[in-house]
């Protein structure tokens, strides 16, 4: 009998006793070893289908000051379960999603100081995700991270979608090549004129990073529910292909504040054979906490035009209402100023665009130069810091707000703040009941130039506290949040879904400085959209901004495209962005804007391949109407679309926007076609695209 409870008790032992663990995910494509090595180091590898994609790779942690918390280490405790759950997302790509993972945790404890990390990681059928947790524990009750030492040992020089990394910001061109290229296209990309560069000491890049092996493994790198921690980037060590977490620091050099009983983002690492699967993962939203607003029924998705290209094409808007610049916000009486006869949100202007918007169906109208203190804007000098509750004297709120209701569209606010954050904390409260009081219930914010006056970079913890914060705080308001120049996110918008969208990568205005390369959306949806949606703001009609005699700027798309752009860049939030009269000229591709949906039952991803080509059908949420975007880059291409999606013996009508037979971004952008076929299930449709083309096709059942 003694000898029998001894057996047990070993078995029961025996897993804290091993050194190393392993997890598959539940179809078995995926296995993942963790174990500790001859140092006591954490360490994990990854294989996909036999197929190594991470080798044995470090994990840890220096504590400040040069404190090595990452070698010595004991297992006091593992765990492996298997959890298969399904999920509604408020909005999203899919009505459910499902959730099914086999998770392996580990207890660890240093030997010399007692000190306690525990690993979590889970293992899907899309890929690795796993976070340290810093348990509560009599020694260590807060600590300062001077760097977190995550490592991805790849397995080669493998094909890279990147931009440098910046503390600040995320709106590099997206650069493609091998990694061993980085280092000297980095030099080049980061002198680029509008290039920002915060300082990193390493080589490093940013996340989301998309890699393609030589054997055509698909791997993308990025975190999931960054909270109360600093964004990451990632270090390369070009010689032996290992990239390691460099989490953004703050201005003396600290990464990380932590109070123990805590724990870090998740590491994500999303793996196929098939570039579609990427575009597919829902991991990262996975790995994020569900919805914490009780009743999230006011959150709806939003289609806006604006006051807002105006401002980028060359013509006279401006945000100011006047050329003064000694402006003292709070003491300067605009009244008193008069005004330079081309500011933009004036009453009768705005006016015309909720006209505009409640004519073709639109939810709302972004007013962006509405209130004091923008006279400045451009130069970032911040002596003027915006009031974000007095108007200018030529913007009536009260009326705007009697008028709006009236046509039953709704106003967006605009905060910039050009990063002034400690006083936008000061007033959010204010400016949130002040957006209430007069009708809206969604915010543009904006976080234009350094962090001012504290010494934080916009990706550190601070700021991502921030982020956070404004989230937060404005779903008490029953507010959403489209927040842009903001760390990029990492499905966050699971947990608050009032932020229902973020820039955080170049978009279309960048197309009025000097245009995006055709194959930026291309890449955007594999990388940046992995971690949420984007303001994207498309829809470019007039792509040649010479027509307003102040820029020579060409947009890099044709107008096809513009309307493809739609169903490629998932959204909730999405923007017609050009001038109303260019929509006027063109009614008939105007059309797909106004039907177009926000939100989706199912989305299926046809065919796509990094910098190349996407083709994504989407089925909208509740009803029997599917819309489809394909897109190429620069070249021409023939988008093959299998509508094996919809039901089967049912005929519908498509209607295909494409482009015109000579159509091109550069020559010919505004040449499209406009064709209506009956489709089933059966169809498979071939639609000719142009170089920087692209195709929209919306499908209803026949009447
Ligand atoms: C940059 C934003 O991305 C853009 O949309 C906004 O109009 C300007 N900042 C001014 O706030
Ligand atoms: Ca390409």
């Amino acid at each position: 009998m003694k000898k029998f409870i001894f057996l047990i008790c070993c078995l029961f032992l025996l897993p804290h006793f091993l050194t190393a663990q392993t997890i598959t995910s539940p179809d078995g494509n995926f296995q993942m070893v963790f174990r500790l090595n001859e140092e006591g180091t954490p360490t994990y590898s990854l294989t996909y289908k036999g197929k190594t994609v991470i080798q044995e790779s470090r994990l840890g942690f220096l504590i400040k000051s040069g404190y090595a918390f990452d070698h010595n280490f004991m297992i006091t405790d593992s765990q492996i379960r298997e959890s298969d759950t399904i999920w509604k997302p408020v909005l999203g790509e899919y009505r459910e999603i499902r959730d099914h993972h086999n998770e392996l945790f580990i207890a660890l404890k240093q030997e010399q100081t007692d000190w306690l990390l525990n690993l979590r990681f889970r293992l899907f059928n899309d890929g690795l995700g796993f976070r340290y947790e810093f348990p509560i524990q009599s020694g260590l009750r807060h600590f300062v991270i001077e760097e977190e030492e995550t490592e991805f040992r790849l397995t080669g020089d493998h094909l890279a979608f990147w931009q440098p990394a910046d503390y600040d910001t995320n709106e590099y061109e997206l650069s493609t090549s091998k990694l061993s290229e980085v280092k000297d296209l980095r030099e080049v990309v980061c002198s680029e004129p509008l290039a920002a560069q915060s300082p990193t000491e390493r080589l490093a890049v940013q996340t989301p990073l998309l890699m393609k092996t030589k054997d055509g493994l698909y791997i993308h790198l990025h975190e999931a529910s960054l909270v109360n921690y600093a964004g990451m980037h990632l270090n390369l060590d070009d010689s032996q292909f290992i990239l390691s977490s460099h989490l953004t620091p703050d201005r003396n050099g600290d990464r990380g504040y932590i109070q123990t009983n805590s724990t870090s983002p998740w590491r994500t690492i999303i793996v196929s054979d098939d570039a579609r699967d990427i575009l597919a993962s829902t991991l990262i939203l996975n790995l994020n906490e569900p919805c914490k607003i009780e009743d999230p029924s006011w959150i709806k998705p939003c289609k806006y035009v604006g006051v807002w290209w105006e401002y980028f094409t060359g013509g006279p808007s401006t945000w100011a209402y006047t050329d003064y610049q000694d402006i003292r916000i709070g003491e300067t009486d605009y009244s008193q100023l008069k005004c330079n006869g081309h500011h933009g949100a004036n009453t009768q202007h705005v006016k015309d665009y909720i006209d505009f918007a409640a004519k073709h169906g639109f939810d709302a109208v972004l007013v962006e130069g509405w209130n004091e203190g923008w006279e400045d804007n451009w130069a970032y000098h911040k002596e003027v810091i915006y009031s974000w509750t007095r108007a200018y004297p030529d913007f009536d709120v009260e009326e705007l707000h009697r008028y709006a209701q009236s046509k039953n569209v709704k106003l967006i606010m605009h905060h910039e703040t050009t990063s002034a954050v400690t006083e936008y904390e000061r007033r959010m409260h204010e400016a949130f009941q002040f957006m209430k009081d007069n009708g809206y219930d969604a915010v543009k914010t904006g976080y234009v130039g350094p962090i001012i006056p504290r010494s934080e970079y916009h990706d550190g913890q601070w700021m991502v506290n921030h982020y956070n914060r404004v989230a937060e705080t404005a779903a008490q308001y029953q507010i959403m949040v489209d927040s842009h120049e903001a760390v990029r996110p990492t499905g966050y918008s699971r947990t608050y879904p009032n932020w229902i969208a973020q820039e955080s990568a170049r978009g279309t205005e960048f197309e009025s400085f000097r245009g995006n390369h055709p194959d930026h959306t291309t890449i955007l949806p594999f990388t940046r959209l992995k971690g949420g949606p984007m303001d994207y703001t498309p829809g470019i009609f007039e792509g040649d901004l010479s027509v307003y005699g102040g820029k020579t700027a060409k947009v890099s798309t044709t107008l096809a495209k513009q309307l493809a752009l739609y169903v490629t860049m998932y959204s909730p939030l999405q923007m017609a962005a050009d001038l109303k009269e260019n929509y006027e000229k063109y009614p008939d591709a105007f059309q797909f804007i106004k039907d177009v949906a926000l939100d989706w039952d199912n989305s299926y991803f046809l065919e796509a391949e990094p910098g190349d080509y996407i083709t994504i059908a989407r089925k909208a949420k509740g009803k029997d109407e599917w819309f489809v975007g394909a897109i190429t880059d620069e070249k021409a291409r023939t988008a093959n679309i299998d509508l094996s999606f919809l039901p089967a013996g049912k005929r519908y009508v498509a209607t295909i926007y494409a482009d015109g037979r000579n159509a091109s971004w550069n020559k010919n952008p505004k040449s499209y076609t406009i064709r209506s076929r009956k489709v089933t299930s059966k169809t498979r449709l071939q639609v000719a695209l142009a170089p920087g083309g692209g195709a929209a096709i919306s499908i209803r059942p026949v009447k």
